[in-house]
C-alpha cells in the first residue's frame, strides 16, 4: 500500500490535534508527517504514533513533497499557503471558509456528496462545523419527500472558536465561582454562565457570517439552491459538541417513523430517541464521537408537512478533523463514497 507524505497546518489547534489524532486512529497510510504553526510554536513538538514530530513554522517551502495538505490555521492563511501547496502539488483540504463558496471548489461531506470530489482542481474544501452535521441528517429527507425550508437555531461549543476559546470558558468560570471577575478576549460578552446569541460577525442583512454559512454551504452541498433556510447561531458555555434544534418543512408528508426510520440507515447518523426514558442526545454524549446524534423527533403541529428535531455533533471530529480525513480516504481509495 502506498503511504502519503501529510500537512497539517494549524497543527498545534484544537482542529488541527484532533486531525493528527483522527490520521493516527482510523490509521491512514503517512509515511510522514510535518506539522506546521506559526512562529509562535517554535520549539514545540506534538506525538503522532508514538513518536515526538517538532513543528515547523510554516513557509513556501513546507509543501514541497506532499501529498495531502490539511488546512486548519484560519481563513487569511489558508488563501495565501494553499495556493502555494496545491501549485506544489498537494490535494488541499482546507477547514476554513476561505474557499467554500468557490464554484470550483468541491464542498464535501463524504457521506452527502462525495460525486462533488471528481476533477477537483487542487483544493477541496471542508464545511463550517454545524452545516456538517446538519446536513447529514438533512439529505436522507431531501432525498425521499424534498426539502421545502429549514429553520435551524445551534448551541455551539467554545472549542469551535479555538484553544483560546477553551481556556477563556475554563479560565472564567473558575474565576467566577471564587467570586472573581475574568474579563475574556475571545468572546464579546462572559461565556461562563451565559449563552451569546453572535457567531463571527454580523453582516447588513441583520445575520451573522456563521449563520450566512449554514444557509449557504447548506445549499452548496445538497445541490438545491431553492430550499429556504434561515439561522440563528448561538455560542453556549460547552466545551465540545454542537447542538441543533432543526425545523424543517418537507414537500411531500412524511411521519416522524419515517424520518426514525430513515435516519437509521442513513450513513453517519444514530438515532437516540426515547425521550420518556430520557434518551436524547447531548454533547457529553456525543463529545469524542463520529456520527451525529438524533433524537427528539417529532411532527411540528404549526404547519403542514412540518418535523422537528434535535441533533448533537462532535465539532472538532465531523465538523472538522474527521471529515477533512474522511475527504482523504475517499480519495485514495478507502472509504466508500456516498
Ligand atoms: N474549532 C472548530 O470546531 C472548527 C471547525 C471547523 C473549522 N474550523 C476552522 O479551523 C481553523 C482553526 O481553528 P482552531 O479551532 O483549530 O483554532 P486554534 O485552536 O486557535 O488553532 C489555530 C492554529 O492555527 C495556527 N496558526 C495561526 N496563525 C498562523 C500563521 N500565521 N501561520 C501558521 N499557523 C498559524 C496556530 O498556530 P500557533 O499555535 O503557532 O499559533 C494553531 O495551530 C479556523 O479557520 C476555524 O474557523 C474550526
Amino acid at each position: 500500500m502506498k503511504n502519503y507524505t501529510v500537512a497539517v497546518v494549524g497543527a498545534t489547534g484544537v482542529v488541527g490535534k484532533e486531525m493528527i489524532s483522527m490520521l493516527e486512529s482510523r490509521k491512514f497510510p503517512v509515511g510522514k508527517l510535518i506539522p506546521l504553526a506559526s512562529e509562535r510554536s517554535i520549539g514545540a513538538s506534538i506525538t503522532f504514533k508514538r513518536q515526538d514530530i517538532d513543528v515547523e513554522v510554516l513557509t513556501p517551502e513546507s509543501f514541497i513533497g506532499v501529498d495531502f495538505a490539511l488546512f486548519s490555521a484560519g481563513g487569511s492563511v489558508s488563501a495565501e499557503y494553499a495556493p502555494i501547496a496545491a501549485a506544489a502539488g498537494a490535494v488541499v483540504i482546507d477547514n476554513t471558509s476561505h474557499f467554500r463558496m468557490q464554484p470550483d471548489v468541491p464542498l464535501v461531506v463524504p457521506e452527502v456528496n462525495s460525486h462533488a470530489l471528481a476533477g477537483h482542481k487542487g483544493i477541496i474544501a471542508n464545511p463550517n462545523c454545524s452545516t456538517a452535521q446538519m446536513v447529514l441528517i438533512l439529505k436522507p429527507i431531501h432525498d425521499a419527500v424534498g426539502i421545502e425550508r429549514v429553520i435551524v437555531s445551534t448551541y455551539q461549543s467554545v472549542s469551535g472558536a479555538g484553544k483560546d476559546a477553551i481556556h477563556e470558558l475554563e479560565s472564567q468560570s473558575r474565576a467566577n465561582l471564587s467570586g472573581q471577575n475574568y474579563d475574556g478576549k475571545v468572546f464579546k460578552s462572559p461565556i461562563a454562565f451565559n449563552v451569546i446569541p453572535q457567531i463571527d460577525v454580523f453582516l447588513k442583512n441583520g445575520y451573522t457570517k456563521e449563520e450566512m454559512k449554514l444557509i449557504e454551504e447548506t445549499r452548496k452541498i445538497l445541490e438545491d439552491p431553492s430550499i429556504r433556510i434561515s439561522a440563528t447561531a448561538v455560542r453556549v458555555p460547552v466545551f465540545v459538541g454542537h447542538s441543533e434544534s432543526i425545523n424543517i418543512q418537507t414537500r411531500k408528508p412524511i411521519t416522524p417513523d419515517q424520518v426514525r426510520s430513515l435516519l437509521r440507515t442513513a450513513p453517519g447518523v444514530t438515532v437516540m430517541d426515547n425521550p420518556t426514558k430520557g434518551q436524547y442526545p447531548t454533547p457529553r454524549d456525543l463529545a469524542g464521537e463520529d456520527n451525529v446524534g438524533v433524537g427528539r423527533i417529532r411532527k411540528d403541529l404549526s404547519i403542514e408537512n412540518g418535523i422537528e428535531l434535535w441533533c448533537v455533533g462532535d465539532n472538532l471530529r465531523k465538523g472538522a478533523a474527521l471529515n477533512a480525513v474522511q475527504i482523504a480516504e475517499v480519495l485514495i481509495g478507502n472509504m466508500v463514497p456516498a
